[in-house]
């Protein structure tokens, strides 16, 4: 059958279903209907690509399906007995593109219907990319799930018919590398967990006061800075991260954070430093610091290819300019005071950023000090409060939220619910400048975490914030509590997928705190 055809016959089989209501899928898609049939889905489910431009033996495609097999068996043994009917034989993609360079915009919509009639019974997908086939296939992998009375995988009420696109095109999730080694195998664990919540963006805050763990050819010694010898990321392992995030539709936006929070420099790089006795900020005098960052965004831009790199600018205390006599010299001059030299060094440093194919985003304090100066393409990273992006937008230049009183992963005392009901277009009602707002991000800063604990300090209130960006604002809850049992069906589904999600009860990160099944925690 056609896939015109097929579709046609979708709406027309769906018009005769249930509205929907009990849909247990995170995030919540645009719109979605199904019925109430059970089907059973085939051991020897198939893809394939019929009508589609790309095809099932491309990797992103071929691994993504294997992948979605891996999530519905869950490591169960499916042995029981497949029935004459109601069987669920293939999965088939159509995807509209061939092309799947991932970057910012990219068309991550897709349609799904799954019928109960036809021979063989399948699931059709439909979408402009790959990526938004595979937002396709998590949404399938959610509507899943081991039966231990058939012994077989199964999908209740069928048939189903979703639309489904994001609300926000950036959806981020940082992890600092900085203030505590995260080893490879975490964040692609954290990777994992994005994809199954629909976020897009790993903001990869790499480097920091403390630590400068990764490889920078062009400057060897930058990562004598690392903790340790072995805490540490060659270029390879960032090219793995960045492949590895791909594969499931996650950009990967690398940060410097300068020139303040970039102490570990001058271990490898001594006149980094103002001075021996005064280490922070970078020394603004000294051409030296300018083409270091020349050469580390040179080599980042052969490794990070999403549009948009991250350039920091925060909480900088200029004190030690003012204490070293040659900074003094320098900033008299070229008359220039700290307020004015902090101005110039994240101007020269966004030229330089620009000069190497990218979009520049900062944190807010350089909007806050000198908004008017930024370069329009720069996209300004709000935190400090709630109030700065209608600021920003009303300025023409484009803002991403993350409001450290709701949106700060390492403040335990944040709930899930505050997660859920931040909105980043609050304040904001003229539709062109609600444009502006790219999205917004969760921030899992690293003073008090590790490999031991991120998990379950991101999850699941990460995924919290995850359908706010997603799903069209009419389909939230209006009030969080009403997604309750909803966000904790998912929480217990990253469990069963090996991700250590917390209860949904107490502060972040809380322990069980009695007996008793999983979505009741
Ligand atoms: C999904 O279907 C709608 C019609 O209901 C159509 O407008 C849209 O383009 C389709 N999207 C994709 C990704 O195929
Ligand atoms: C940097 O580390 C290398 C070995 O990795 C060592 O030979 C060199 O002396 C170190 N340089 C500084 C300035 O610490
Ligand atoms: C430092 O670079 C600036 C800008 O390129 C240039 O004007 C200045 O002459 C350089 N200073 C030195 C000491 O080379
Ligand atoms: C720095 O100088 C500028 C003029 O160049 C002035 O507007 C500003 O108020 C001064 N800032 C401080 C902290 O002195």
């Amino acid at each position: 059958m056609a896939p015109a055809l097929r579709l046609l016959l979708a709406f027309l089989v769906i018009g005769s279903c249930i509205a929907a209501d009990h849909v247990d899928i995170w995030p919540m898609p645009k719109s979605v209907t199904h019925g109430t049939q059970r089907l059973y889905v085939s051991k020897d489910l198939v893809m394939s690509t019929a009508g589609s431009m790309y095809s099932d033996d491309r990797a992103i495609l071929k691994d993504a399906f294997q992948r979605t097999m891996d999530l519905l068996k869950l490591n169960h043994a499916a042995d029981g007995t497949e029935p004459s009917s109601y069987v669920l034989k293939g999965v088939n993609v159509v995807v509209r593109s061939p092309e799947d360079e991932l970057n910012f915009g990219v068309d991550e919509s897709y349609n799904m219907s799954i019928l109960t009639v036809g021979e063989p019974l399948h699931a059709q997908i439909e979408a402009q990319t790959v990526y938004g086939a595979l937002n396709a296939l998590q949404t399938f992998s959610q509507l899943c799930y081991f039966d231990f009375t058939s012994r077989l995988i199964e999908l209740n009420s069928a048939p189903w018919m979703i639309t489904d696109a994001p609300r926000f095109p950036y959806r981020g999730l940082l992890i600092d590398t900085a203030r505590h080694y995260l080893p490879l195998t975490t964040i692609k664990g954290v990777i994992d967990a994005m994809a199954y919540s629909k976020l897009n963006v790993l903001h990869w805050h790499i480097v920091d006061e403390q630590s400068f763990p990764i490889e920078i050819p062009s400057y060897p010694r930058l990562w004598n800075g690392s903790y340790s010898y072995s805490e540490r990321y060659t270029m390879s392992d960032a090219i793995d991260i960045v492949r590895y995030a791909e594969k499931r539709g996650v950009n990967v936006l690398a940060e410097i954070d300068v020139p303040g929070h970039a102490l570990s420099w001058g271990v490898g790089y001594p006149s980094l430093w103002p001075s021996d006795s005064c280490k922070e900020p970078l020394d603004v005098s000294n051409n030296f610091t300018f083409t270091v960052i020349d050469g580390i965004l040179s080599d980042f831009s052969k490794v990070f290819k999403f549009k948009l790199v991250h350039l920091g600018g925060d909480e900088v205390n200029t004190r030690c300019w003012t204490a070293t006599p040659h900074i003094k010299e320098w900033l008299n001059d070229n008359h220039m005071n700290v307020s004015d030299a902090y101005r110039y060094f994240v101007l020269r440093t966004q030229k330089i950023a620009i000069s190497h194919g990218y979009d520049v985003v900062n944190w807010e304090e350089t909007f806050n000090h000198f908004g008017e100066k930024l370069d329009r393409k720069t996209v300004v990273h709000n935190w400090l409060g709630g109030d700065v992006a209608p600021k920003v937008v009303a300025a023409g230049l484009r803002c991403i939220v993350s409001n450290q009183d709701k949106w700060y992963l390492d403040h335990l005392d944040a709930t899930w619910e505050d997660f859920y009901m931040n909105e980043p277009l609050e304040g904001i009602h003229d539709p062109e400048q609600q444009r502006l707002v790219i999205g917004g991000e969760v921030c899992m800063w690293g003073e008090q975490i590790d490999a031991s604990d991120i998990e379950q300090t991101i999850w699941p209130r990460a995924a919290a914030a995850a359908e706010r960006l997603w799903t069209p604002v009419e389909k939230l809850a209006e009030d969080a509590r009403s997604a309750t049992s909803r966000l904790s069906r998912f929480r217990c589904l990253l469990n069963q997928r090996g991700i250590a999600a917390a209860p949904l009860a107490g502060d972040g990160r809380t322990a069980p705190y009695e007996p008793g099944p999983c979505v009741r925690q």
